[in-house]
């Protein structure tokens, strides 16, 4: 499950990767600020949405997923919004030199296009197009011996194929001036359409196919399924915790391809179960150790009742 409904609510969970992606970017910007030589300080959401969203109400009949970090009970009245990444990024006390907003839905990228108002001493860029293409699009008109960037990545579910992340990790051949932080949704992908028992047809060949594509590599597989004989013959079934497993290669990957990655942090729902995984991977060491900071932190909740 995604934070976002297709109603454009979202969550309450979403609150825990949204507190952690703001502190991480307070931090971020806070230090770069300091450097002289660093002319263009980038913030990039690839997958903006609409800016702020307004919370799902709990309905006891249809949620049984209840997130540890809200108190359903006092706000069942009430309508309560939360800002979104574009927000959490625009209410820094320090600003990002340049933000870049992409979203593909119109009628979202009409509720960002107000944020130029709202802020207009903020130099905003909004693309309405698939972020696979804008973000380079766009990230080409610098110079990375005098730019850094982070980029956000919170897809709802495949909608990042390991070429692109490769593509984010290659931009400058001399140095690494981009750090992601990227949802890694393991709901929406291992736990919703791959079956618990895998069997080989044209159906699931295509299946493999797209998660190849997504994951950049076939070792997804082995991870994810064992071979066992049974008395009805052979069976490849879903392994216990192939989600950790799958999350923590993922990383392994990344920081092949960045020079440094944090650990995974799993968004869960109250029923403990993980509905994606935050990861950062860049190539700065303090970098490094203050996004692992964060992702440990307990959750702030900003949260605007009507
Ligand atoms: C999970 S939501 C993002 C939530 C947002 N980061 C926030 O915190 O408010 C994913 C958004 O990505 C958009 N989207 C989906 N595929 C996209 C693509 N290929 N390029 C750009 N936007 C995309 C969807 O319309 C949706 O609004």
């Amino acid at each position: 499950m995604s934070s976002y409904c297709s109603d454009d609510t979202v969550g309450p969970w979403a609150e825990d990767k949204l507190s952690k992606l703001e502190n991480y970017l307070n931090a971020y910007i806070t230090i770069l600020k300091n450097q002289s030589w660093c002319e263009n300080i980038i913030y990039v959401d690839a997958f903006a949405a609409m800016g702020r969203a307004e919370l799902r109400k709990y309905n006891k009949e249809k949620d049984d997923e209840l997130p540890d970090l809200w108190n359903y009970e006092k706000q069942e009245e009430e309508t309560a919004y939360i800002n979104g990444s574009p927000l959490r990024a625009l209410n820094l006390k320090k600003c990002f030199t340049h933000y870049l907003f992409i979203e593909l839905d119109a009628n979202r990228v009409k509720k960002l296009q107000q944020l130029k108002t709202e802020y207009p001493d903020k130099n905003i860029e909004i693309i309405q197009d698939d972020c696979n293409k804008a973000i380079f699009d766009y990230l080409s008109r610098f110079n990375w011996k005098k730019s850094r960037g982070v980029i956000f990545l919170d897809p709802f579910g495949m909608q990042i194929p390991w070429a692109t992340i490769e593509r984010i990790a290659h931009l400058s051949p001399t140095n690494q001036p981009l750090e992601i932080i990227l949802n890694l949704p393991i709901q929406t992908t291992i736990e919703r359409f791959l079956p618990n028992k895998f069997e080989y047809n044209e159906k699931n060949g295509r299946l493999i196919q797209s998660y190849n594509d997504f994951f950049g590599s076939d070792e997804w597989f082995n991870l994810i399924y064992t071979e066992k004989q049974t008395l009805f013959g052979t069976e490849i079934a879903k392994n216990l915790g192939a989600d950790d497993t799958l999350a923590l290669w993922y990383a392994q990957r990344l920081k092949q391809l960045f020079g440094d990655v944090s650990i995974p942090y799993k968004v869960k729902n109250t029923k403990n179960r993980g509905l994606y995984y935050l990861i950062w991977a860049g190539q700065n060491a303090t970098a490094k150790k203050i996004a692992n900071y964060v992702m440990q932190q307990g959750d702030k909740l900003h949260i605007r009742k009507q």
